[in-house]
């Protein structure tokens, strides 16, 4: 009865309600903001990784080519897209980054293209390594390709994390951990970390794509929920291209208006 379902409307629309008021304080493609708080309920985070999938089914097309980056959000993305469009490929947006295997982005791939019967291309880069080295590396055939592919992808799809809690999880040295802290990071995307102006602050010295191939996308599809990375969010909004769409929850839809 309507009765039944009445309590379930009103949140859906009070979830509405906040992507719209967001939408009208940052203007991105998109907005979508999913129930709870990423932090306290595991649950919320697959929900934001299934709008995501959906959303991107609908805007691949044959032959599309997508960046990924790592995480454990992107990592269950996979669970969710279905194979309706032929020759996708998919391209790690970076390396390691010193996650574990499963959260990075050269396995999602992987997982990505199986699940689409599309395929996929993996960065054989250490993360962390000499200027020199990686320059040389550059030159490399395999790997000039995957820096090729990320520049002319369509679409990228990545997550933002809180500063602290991912160089934590990626065991960066004390160094870095205390350059992070002295320049007051809060936020992390594809191996950028920034602070709350949304200044980079430092930069995983690795291969992959460029914050430049940012603005010639179609979409990027960048993903965030949980209390803990409200800052990081409202940070990342502070240099996100225009051809964003935003995932996220309660959590930090409410602080993001606030
Ligand atoms: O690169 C990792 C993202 O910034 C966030 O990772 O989805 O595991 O929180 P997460």
């Amino acid at each position: 009865t309507l009765k039944d379902v009445e309590p379930f409307l009103t949140l859906i629309e009070s979830r509405n309600d906040l992507a719209a008021k967001l939408k009208l304080q940052y203007p991105l493609k998109d907005i979508f903001v999913v129930r709870g708080d990423a932090d306290q309920n595991e649950m919320v985070k697959e929900e934001l990784a299934r709008l995501m999938a959906e959303e991107l089914t609908g805007n691949l097309f044959k032959n599309a080519i997508v960046s990924v980056a790592g995480g454990s959000t992107m990592a269950l993305v996979s669970k969710f897209l279905r194979p309706k469009h032929e020759g996708l490929l998919f391209v790690p947006a970076r390396g390691g980054l010193g996650e574990d295997v499963a959260f990075q982005a050269n396995s999602i791939v992987s997982h990505l293209a199986e699940v689409t019967s599309g395929q996929h291309r993996v960065l054989y880069a250490p993360d962390s390594i000499s200027k020199a080295s990686l320059e040389s590396l550059k030159e490399e055939p395999m790997v000039r390709e995957i820096i090729d592919l990320n520049s002319r992808s369509s679409m990228v799809i990545h997550g933002i994390g809180d500063a602290l809690q991912m160089a934590r999880r990626r065991n960066v040295t004390q160094e870095v951990m205390s350059k992070l802290d002295g320049e007051k990071a809060v936020g992390e995307a594809f191996g950028f970390y920034f602070d709350a102006d949304g200044n980079i602050v430092h930069k995983v010295k690795t291969i992959g794509l460029q914050l430049e191939d940012l603005e010639n996308k179609e979409s990027i599809f960048a993903v965030a929920g949980g209390d803990s990375k409200k800052e990081a969010v409202k940070a990342y909004l502070k240099f996100a291209p225009q051809n964003t769409i935003l995932f996220i929850d309660e959590a930090v839809a409410q602080h993001l208006l606030g």
